[in-house]
């Protein structure tokens, strides 16, 4: 029997679109043996009542990929699912999902496959990399897909940052998330967002927080977004006021994600976005998660 713990994640981090992500202190469990014959599931937490109990269960999808690319039938699988990352609110509980099940194949397997290997294994599934990277490396990734090959960073959070998710009591897929997108966009936005994105990796690295607080702001997601959020910009405006660096919306949404460096500011900074979004109608929950 094999047990895994894997992250729940931010993706985008305002510009960096299906390229920038970070793990978050928040997980999802799984424990995966080979028994007989059949398919066993003990699922629970997040997003239980709804996740498949046969073959289209992501995690069993995620581990037989794993399975098939081993040459490895295995002749049947238990799978025991403890979820704590809360389910289609942006926070990457599909790529904690993926990443869950083919590491755990992996190691029931032999561990044959290296990390970068099961990385594209799970960029493949999950379309995008800025999840699934972060959620099997930890920490903050930074990746681009290149004719199907993938190029990978890890940084090193930085210390001082605390990050405040409100979670909104709505789900939002991110296939209807990414159907809002545009085809073509103007240069003058794709060049917003390359500056910052660059800029902002390099704030990452060198933990420079002003500079951090200056460049996360998006044109090439958000703006089509916000119709899905009600509240998204009043949001945004209430954390900044109560002392968030920056706002974002949390990979697809509808979880919003300020970004702190005080940690005393984040009770406050939680509460205007409970405020904000209660304005609205919205009902939320709030989490203040290290990275
Ligand atoms: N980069 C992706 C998006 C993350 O924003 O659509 C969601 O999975």
């Amino acid at each position: 029997m094999v047990r895994v713990r894997v992250p729940a994640t931010t993706a985008n981090m305002g510009p960096g679109f299906d390229t920038i992500g970070m793990a978050l202190e928040l997980y999802n469990y799984l424990e995966m043996d080979v028994i007989p014959s059949g398919l066993e599931f003990d699922i629970s937490g997040e997003g239980s009542e709804s996740i498949p109990r046969d073959e289209t269960n992501v995690v069993y999808q995620a581990a037989v990929r794993v399975f098939e690319k081993n040459g490895d039938e295995p002749t049947g699988l238990k799978i025991k699912q403890e979820n704590q990352i809360p389910a289609s609110r942006g926070m990457g509980s599909s790529a904690a999902a993926i990443v869950a099940g083919m590491v755990a194949a992996n190691e029931l397997a032999g561990g044959k496959l290296t990390e970068g290997q099961l990385l594209e294994l799970a960029v493949a599934m999950e379309g995008h990399p800025d999840n699934v990277a972060p959620a099997m490396l930890g920490g903050v990734v930074v990746s681009a897909v290149l004719d199907e090959r993938l190029f990978y960073r890890k940084i090193k959070p930085p210390q001082q940052l605390s990050m405040v998710l409100a979670v909104p009591d709505f789900t939002l897929s991110t296939s209807i998330a990414r159907d809002v997108l545009p085809l073509n966009v103007p240069v003058k936005d794709a060049v917003f967002n390359v500056s910052r994105a660059s800029l902002l990796v390099l704030a990452l690295i060198q933990e420079d927080y002003q500079l951090l607080g200056q460049m996360m702001d998006d044109k090439l997601h958000q703006p089509y977004r916000v119709n899905l959020v009600p509240g998204m910009q009043a949001v945004f405006d209430a954390a900044k006021r109560s002392g968030a660096l920056a706002v974002a919306l949390s990979g697809a949404g509808p979880a919003l994600v300020a970004f702190v460096t005080d940690k005393d500011k984040c009770k406050l900074v939680g509460q205007s976005m409970r405020q904000a979004f209660s304005q609205v109608g919205v009902n939320c929950d709030t989490r203040h998660l290290a990275a």
